[in-house]
Formats: structure tokens, sequence, C-alpha cells
């Protein structure tokens, strides 16, 4: 038991190390876990009596009948009844759910913001989020939303679920633990880490501070994208996928559970910790995931293929093809392609692609957009290399080149984003974004074998 004791009065089941948090790999797996011998029933979800005293629950994240269901089984210290009580409407006014169309803020356009800097607020999870763009609607459950992160305190005896969404979490700065019902994520920039809709955590400064990205999920759950004829290998492997270890609190403290629901934020008091699954078993989990390991796959001979050959992770719409969201990596590769334009190419697009840096320096834009940034290029609104890539990538000579230090992402989704009042007015917005394709010249000569 003593290499459990993961943090004060904190214990997780048996696995590598006491002091750091235990995962299981695997995308999507029926995974099984206790944090004490026995407490998980086997052969049977509801016996008469579960060991320890703990209680059994269901926890749902899809209808019952969906195909395959997605559903965890956990055996608790208290059942969530009792980590709820009555609710009481409270403001967190920089998080924002779509619709959130705000008249006097225009989303026509192409638009790049510098990072959001820190301030000396002491900011946590939920204080610390500001919503960027809205799209969709969070009561049908289609579309999502963007965030940038601002967190620099933990939050202690203070929990969170969203019942409106699938949280993704592309951190940029500082390191963060997601503490779950079902388990403990560490979370460091190149990675990501998924928390399912209707799941209760806290969220805790391991260093910082901490900023990052967040896409929002209203709709169905992300998953690996088909392959198609790529094959079963290569992008992002299941096994490269963590799902926590079981771990509890046994803490009875007054504490606070702030919940989203449907777009507003309410919260209930409650005398103990909500963190109380000692064992579990199921396929509706937390998981990280190392975006290292991504493999890409690209043009080997010439051209230049479709950004969505760098798909992570899709959530998909009701139209096959069409996702509700797309998770797009660009990340170091090597450029082999004969006589082609290499960076991104021209192109107005129905999705709309919402980009964050990372880490490095982005091929189609070598300036400007930069670490912690963000750039929206938004449904049917042309975009493209700015003159100096164009320029560079047009005469380059075009042997073996390595794109290294680089670490960019993109939330492209089929519906129109819309700025918020704060990725306007507050965040620091480039005015001067657009004139980056202002030195394109016309370069057209008729004469026969110009180029
Ligand atoms: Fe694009």
């Amino acid at each position: 038991m003593k290499d459990q004791i993961l943090a004060d009065g904190v214990v997780q089941a048996p696995n590598t190390g006491g002091t750091t948090p235990g995962y299981m790999p695997g995308f999507g797996n029926d995974f099984e876990t206790e944090a004490l011998p026995g407490a998980l029933p086997q052969g049977m979800n509801s016996p008469q009596k579960c060991e320890y005293g703990l209680y059994g629950e269901q926890l749902s994240g899809t209808a019952f009948t969906a195909n395959p269901p997605e559903r965890t089984w956990c055996y608790r210290i208290r059942p969530s009844v009792k980590h709820s009580h009555r609710y009481t409407k409270i403001d967190l006014p920089y998080w924002k759910s779509a619709p959130n169309v705000d008249p006097d803020v225009t989303s026509l356009g192409q638009y790049r913001w510098d990072p959001v800097p820190h301030t000396e607020d002491k900011l946590t999870w939920l204080t610390g989020m500001r919503t960027m763009t809205t799209a969709g609607d969070v009561n049908t459950q289609v579309g999502m939303a963007s965030h940038v992160y601002l967190v620099t305190a933990s939050m202690v005896d203070e929990y969170f679920f969203s019942a409106d969404s699938e949280l993704l979490v592309v951190p940029q700065e500082g390191h963060l633990r997601f503490f779950t019902e079902l388990g403990i994520i560490d979370l460091e920039p190149k990675e990501i880490a998924i928390i399912p809709r209707g799941l209760v955590y806290k969220v805790e400064v391991l260093e910082g501070p901490c900023r990052g990205f967040v896409c929002e999920n209203y709709g169905q759950k992300f998953e690996l994208p088909g392959r198609g004829p790529i094959g079963a290998n290569c992008m992002a492997n299941p096994r490269d996928f963590k799902a926590p270890v079981a771990a509890f609190e046994d803490k009875e403290t007054p504490s606070k559970v702030t919940v989203k629901w449907c777009g507003q934020f309410h919260e209930t008091q409650i005398g103990q910790s909500p963190l109380d699954v000692v064992a579990w078993h199921g396929n509706y989990a937390p998981y990280k995931y190392d975006l290292r390991t991504y493999c890409p796959v690209g043009a080997i001979l010439f051209d230049h293929p479709d950004p969505s050959i760098f798909t992570v992770l899709t959530a998909p719409s009701g139209v096959p093809g069409t996702a509700n969201i797309d998770f797009v990596l660009f990340r170091e590769r090597w450029m082999v392609a004969e006589n082609t334009f290499r960076p991104p190419w021209y192109h107005k697009n129905i999705m709309s692609e919402l980009m964050g840096n990372i880490y490095g320096q982005y091929d189609a834009k070598p300036q400007g957009f930069i670490p912690g940034g963000m750039s929206l290029h938004n449904m049917m609104l042309p975009h493209g290399p700015d003159k100096n890539a164009f320029e560079g990538a047009s005469n380059a000579n075009l042997g073996p080149d390595k794109l290294d230090n680089t670490m960019s992402f993109m939330f492209e989704t089929r519906f129109p984003q819309h700025l918020t009042g704060f990725a306007a007015d507050e965040a620091p917005l480039q005015d001067d974004y657009i004139d980056c394709w202002t030195d394109l010249e016309k370069k057209f000569d008729g004469t026969p074998g110009k180029k």
C-alpha cells in the first residue's frame, strides 16, 4: 500500500511508481483498475453488496443503445447523488458557450493573436478560462468552443464537471495535474488530454504559470480517424493513448462542485471530496496522448496532400466525412516533394480553421505566428502563405529538407466560429495580420513558357 500513496491521502492502483500517476495503454479499451485489492466485482456489475462498503454506479457517456455504448462502472465511497445538492447559479464571464454571436463583433475576417499574457491575478482552471470562439449550439450538442487558459492556482476543495462537453486540452506552458474521478493525469506541453463529458475533476498546478488551448467539443466524442488506404499503422497509434489507473481521496472537508450545464455555471456545496472512485471498469475514461508519438504521413514524390492527412483525432458530425471537429497536428517532418510548392497552398475552405502554435515556427507563416499565439481563418475566407513564405518556397532548391522545431495544431470545425468580445477587444489581436498578403505581387506574364 505504501507505494500506492501518490500524494497526501491519495491512493492509486499499483503501478510502476508510487509518486507518479500510473496509466494503461490503448484507445477506447475496456479497462479495469482498482486502488484497493478486490474492490472491483468480477463477472458482474451490481453485486448485492460491494467490497469495502462501496457503492456501484454507472457513468454513461453515450445512449445505452449506441453502438458501441461507452460507459464505465464505478465503485465509490459515496454515490454521485451525495456529491450534488441544491445548485446556485454563478457567473464565469470569460467562459462563453455557443450560440454567442455578439452584434458588435465582426467574425468575418482573417485573424491572428499574440499569446494572451499572464496577469497578477490568481486564476484557476475555471476563472482562468478565456473563450476565443464559439460555433454551433451547446443546447443541441453540435459545434465547439475554443479557449485559452491562463492558470496559476490549484483548485483546492473545489471540483468541476462539464455536462456540455468533452474537453481537449493542449498545454503550451506549465505543468498541470488533472485529478479525475477515474484517476490522475499529469500533463505538460507536447502532450494532450481528453476529459470526457460529465467526469468530475480538479486541476492542480504542478509548475506554473500555465497556458494552453482547449477545444470544447459539444458533439460526439473524439475518435481516431478512419485511415483508409494508409492502413493500420502510422498517424496516432492506439497504444500511445494512456488512461489513468484508479485513484481516490477519502477526504471529509467542505467542498464545492461547479457544473457547466447548457452554457450556464452552477455550484453546489458538499461535505467531502467527490473523487472517491476506488475501482472502475469500462471504456468511458479520460486519457492523454504524447504528440511526439504522432507519426506523420505525407507526400514522398510530389504535391501537397490535404491537411486532413495530419488528423490526430476527429469528432464526427451527422454527415459522414464532415467532422464536427478535427484536431490536426503540424509537427516536425521531412519535406521531399519534387517540383512542388511545399508550404500549404492558398485556399478557401467551408470548414473553419483555428490554429495555435505550441512551439517553433510554422512553415506557411515564418513570422508573426508565434508560440502561444493563435489564428483564425473562418468559413470561406481565403488564406495561405505570406509573401516571404511564398517567395522562399517558390525559389528554394528542393532537396530533402527537415522542418524542425515546429509544432502547431488546428481545431477545424464544419461550423463558422464566432469571436467573443474577449477575442475581439481584450486579447492581443494583431491588427496588421491581413497585411501579410499585401505585398504579394501580380506576376502574370502571358508569354508562353514564362513561370
Ligand atoms: Fe487553411
